[in-house]
């Protein structure tokens, strides 16, 4: 993606190939049956072009809006609201660049490795291109699914009527293993979901399926009494109202599921764009080691992917697993001891063995590590954090560099943090990681956020992200010039 269209006139790679020849790509590009409209009016080429020549002479960060700069996005759109995810992308970020069709021609292949609820991959597979992605989350990678794929729910009113039936008659359902059940729901509650899930669990798996288990997801979690103001599970206090309906102990949930199903199918139906969506491939649950879409036990290929596009977490400041553990537990995705494990995968996680602490090597950038030496005073378990989360980043690096085709741009969306009172530069930490990987830094921009659900305990105490960051970084051919 430099000024110099290095994304134009590429040969796709072997599997991007054949997701292209897939039946669903096919089904996708006839768009019977579906109202088109154009996902991607504008070409914002000379606008990213601007920006890369200011920062060749200036070399400093460019400030920006991009809801400024991507204006004809307004509210919902497609299907990006499907289901709620802590620390969710801006849209208008990953539109701008995929907007830039001199250096992102349709059919490229876009790879989100750390893709959350999918923002990446649908605007993605609306633009045209090809997405890759993967979490380690489950239920993320469920979420990124069912946003994606293009539904056409002909019977709705079938479906709804034949789901109430079964909700209605059936007795004495045993709940799934979900953490601290009886904390978080009434027991009239837990009834009732337990019901609604045997409903559901009685269709054929398929798309309209997915789509029915990432409802309930949501359902499963408004219907808690989790505050909906904190992304990670916490009591909520009396009083709170959530957006459009009183917070009640006992909620409907059949009506809550109808309302929601009602909203994400018509959602869905809207994936219809003018030239067909994108193909898309889940490759795998870890951004360190990146498998092949089309045979989940063979790795990505080398080079065969045109553009990165990622939001990776925080070093400490957001627990996805744990926001997301009443949706696991209900949805059957890990028993209480595998999220533990699915924890301990998660880059910037916050929990370590003691053993580790105080016993763990140098990042070898020596700003880093007097940081690390400065946190260890404080709390080794801060330090931990920090440490491991350079280091586990540092491996996402080199897994990036090594599937994506030199040339090729990696586009990084990082903020600051605190930890223990100083300030955590994450972009300068990534910067510093993508030029010991043969990454040149071609963009930096900045944006002022304004609210992305970083709601934490911690973060109500400490600082609250205010600022995003938006590196561009171009691989650069290897020595032996590949
Ligand atoms: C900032 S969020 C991404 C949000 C996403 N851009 C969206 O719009 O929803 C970071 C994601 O990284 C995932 N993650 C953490 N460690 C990972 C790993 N080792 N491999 C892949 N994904 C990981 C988390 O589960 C989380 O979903």
């Amino acid at each position: 993606m430099s000024a110099t269209g290095v994304l134009a006139d590429v040969e796709t790679a072997s599997s991007a190939s054949t997701l292209k020849n897939s039946q669903a790509y096919q089904d996708a590009k006839s768009s019977g049956g579906y109202e088109s409209w154009v996902a991607y009016p504008v070409d914002t080429s000379l606008e990213f072009d601007r920006f890369v020549s200011d920062y060749a002479v200036n070399r400093v960060p460019i400030h920006v809006s991009f809801r400024h700069l991507v204006h004809w996005i307004k509210g919902e759109r497609a299907s990006h609201y499907i289901h709620p995810y802590p620390a969710k992308l801006l849209a208008h970020i990953a539109h701008f660049f995929l907007a830039a069709r001199k250096h992102v021609p349709r059919g490229a292949v876009v790879l989100d490795p750390f893709s959350g609820s999918g923002t990446v991959a649908l605007e993605a597979i609306l633009a045209g291109n090809i997405a890759y992605w993967s979490d380690v989350n489950p239920l993320a990678r469920a979420i990124t699914k069912a946003k994606i794929t293009r539904l056409n729910i002909v019977d709705l009113e079938g479906i709804l009527a034949r789901l109430r039936r079964r909700y209605n008659e059936a007795k004495d359902v045993s709940p799934p293993e979900v953490v601290n059940i009886e904390l978080w729901y009434s027991e009239g509650t837990i009834d009732r979901l337990a019901r609604l899930r045997s409903a559901i669990a009685r269709e054929a798996e398929g798309d309209v399926a997915d789509l029915l288990w990432v409802t309930f997801s949501g359902v499963a979690r408004t219907s808690s009494r989790a505050d909906p103001r904190f992304s990670v599970p916490v009591r909520r206090k009396a009083g709170i109202v959530a957006r459009g309906r009183p917070l009640e102990d006992d909620p409907d949930v059949w009506a809550m599921f109808e309302q929601a199903l009602r909203v994400n199918s018509s959602r869905i139906s809207s994936l219809g764009v003018e030239h067909g969506l994108g193909a898309n491939g889940c490759v795998g649950d870890d951004a360190r080691s990146l498998r092949d879409p089309v045979d989940l036990q063979s790795e990505l290929p080398v080079a065969s992917v045109d553009l990165i596009i990622t939001s990776p977490p925080y070093a400490g400041a957001q627990k996805y697993i744990r926001s997301s553990s009443l949706s696991i537990g209900w949805l059957g995705m890990a028993s209480v001891r595998q999220m533990k494990e699915l924890d301990s995968k998660s880059i910037g996680r916050e929990r370590f063995s003691k053993d580790f602490l105080g016993n763990f090597a140098e990042t070898g950038m020596p700003e880093a590590d007097a940081f690390i030496r400065r946190i260890a005073e404080k709390n080794p378990m801060r330090a931990a954090v920090v440490y491991s989360y350079l280091a586990e980043m540092k491996d996402v690096f080199t897994e990036s560099k090594r599937v994506l085709r030199p040339g090729g741009c990696m586009v990084m969306i990082v903020g600051n943090n605190t930890i223990c009172g100083e300030n955590f530069e994450t972009s300068e930490y990534m910067k510093l990681l993508a030029l010991r990987s043969s990454f040149e830094i071609r963009l930096e921009l900045v944006d002022t956020i304004k609210g992305r659900g970083l709601m934490t305990a911690r973060n109500k105490t400490s600082a609250v992200i205010t600022r995003e960051w938006v590196l561009v970084f171009e691989r650069r051919p290897d020595e032996s010039g590949q």
